[in-house]
């Protein structure tokens, strides 16, 4: 088992598979990219499942989701997946994607036996979505969207960011068109884990922005306390329901204290948090032969060191070195 020092108890991986991404959203990442990880020092795909077999079958993983970077941006992702469906006992699996790309794979990820996806999608406008993400793709991101249903990887999620003159002015029209496509819409507040450090807590559109825009248009009614569980976005029925639209409140409402998560990084780190300054080094392990105990003995005591929380409200707070593309969401 995973557990830490606040006896919290990590079900939750959540596998990078890859740090390179096909869009620069603003908050993100600068125009030219950042310098990539190199092909050497990422884990190959026997590498993954290893870890994934280790974390399932000895310490207690029952939720595995991959992540980037662009996760369709890995060539053995169907793969992996086919892989890792294969393992007793079998992990539920999602993906968390910007979608480009999904139109092709959807019916190979469901088939290989992934369960669901989360799409990031920021507005509805075209034009709107290449000034944020400097790439013309939209119509691909809703094909890929689409086609996840279609496919039945669903619920499919959708996550927006809103930035200020850019989106912010979109939330109620998300909404709508999330409820009438059949998507579960969350909004995320913007996290200080962008490649350039421009984040700004005055900058930010919060939970509570979010929320008042919402209730220009629609009657939110909150979700349960206990329906949320380790869940990071708080929900309301849209309307008297069966729609929900979550916010994902990291910011302004964190839910540090309910945190299932672990981490893995496509170069073979362990980070117990977003946020954490430490990595442990899985890979260097694995390369030079341990077995399956040793490694899962280097990943409790990592965990073992994860910290009560983001540690955002500390006015000595420090934004990790490695920015949020190269962690996966
Ligand atoms: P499901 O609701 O189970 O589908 O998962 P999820 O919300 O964790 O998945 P997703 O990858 O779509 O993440 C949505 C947003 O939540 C992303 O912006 C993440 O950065 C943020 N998020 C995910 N995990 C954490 C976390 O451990 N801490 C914080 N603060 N934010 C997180
Ligand atoms: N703050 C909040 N969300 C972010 N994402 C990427 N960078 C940030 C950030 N700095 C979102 C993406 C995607 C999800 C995985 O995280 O838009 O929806
Ligand atoms: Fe967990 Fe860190 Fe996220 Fe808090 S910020 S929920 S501790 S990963």
């Amino acid at each position: 088992m995973l557990i830490d020092t606040y006896g919290r108890v990590a079900t939750d991986l959540r596998v990078s598979l890859t740090d390179r991404c096909n869009l620069r959203c603003t908050y993100c990442m600068p125009e030219e990219g950042l310098q990539w990880l190199a092909k050497p020092d990422l884990l190959t795909d026997e590498e993954i499942v290893r870890l994934v077999r280790v974390a399932v079958t000895s310490l207690g993983i029952t939720e595995v989701r991959f992540t980037g970077g662009e996760p369709l941006l890995r060539p053995g992702l169907v793969s992996v997946v086919e892989r890792c469906a294969a393992l007793e006992p079998r992990p539920r699996m999602s993906l968390t994607t910007n979608g480009i790309g999904l139109k092709r794979t959807a019916a190979a990820l469901k088939a290989a036996g992934l369960d669901r996806v989360n799409v990031s999608l920021d507005t509805l406008r075209p034009d709107v979505f290449k000034t944020l993400t400097r790439r013309d793709r939209h119509k691909d991101v809703l094909d890929g969207l689409r086609a996840a249903r279609d496919a039945g990887l669903t619920p499919v999620k959708v996550n927006s960011v809103l930035m200020p003159g850019l989106n912010d002015d979109e939330a109620p029209e998300l909404l709508a068109w999330a409820v009438d496509h059949g998507y579960e819409l969350r909004f995320i507040e913007q996290m200080p884990l962008d490649a350039q450090h421009g984040w700004k807590r005055d900058g930010m559109i919060t939970a509570g922005d979010i929320l008042a825009s919402l209730r220009t248009r629609f009657a939110l009614t909150a979700e349960d306390e206990d329906e949320r569980g380790s869940a990071p976005a708080e929900r309301w029925t849209v309307d008297g329901g069966p729609h929900r639209v979550g916010v994902i409140a990291s910011v302004t409402r964190p839910f540090c204290q309910a945190c299932d998560r672990t981490r893995l990084t496509a170069d073979g780190q362990v980070r117990t948090c977003l946020f954490a300054q430490e990595e442990t080094d899985l890979r260097g392990a694995l390369r030079s032969g341990a077995p399956d105990e040793e490694i899962a003995r280097i990943w409790k005591l990592a965990m073992w060191g994860k910290k009560a929380g983001s540690g955002l409200d500390d006015p000595a707070f420090l934004q990790p070195d490695r920015p949020m593309s190269a962690i996966g969401g």
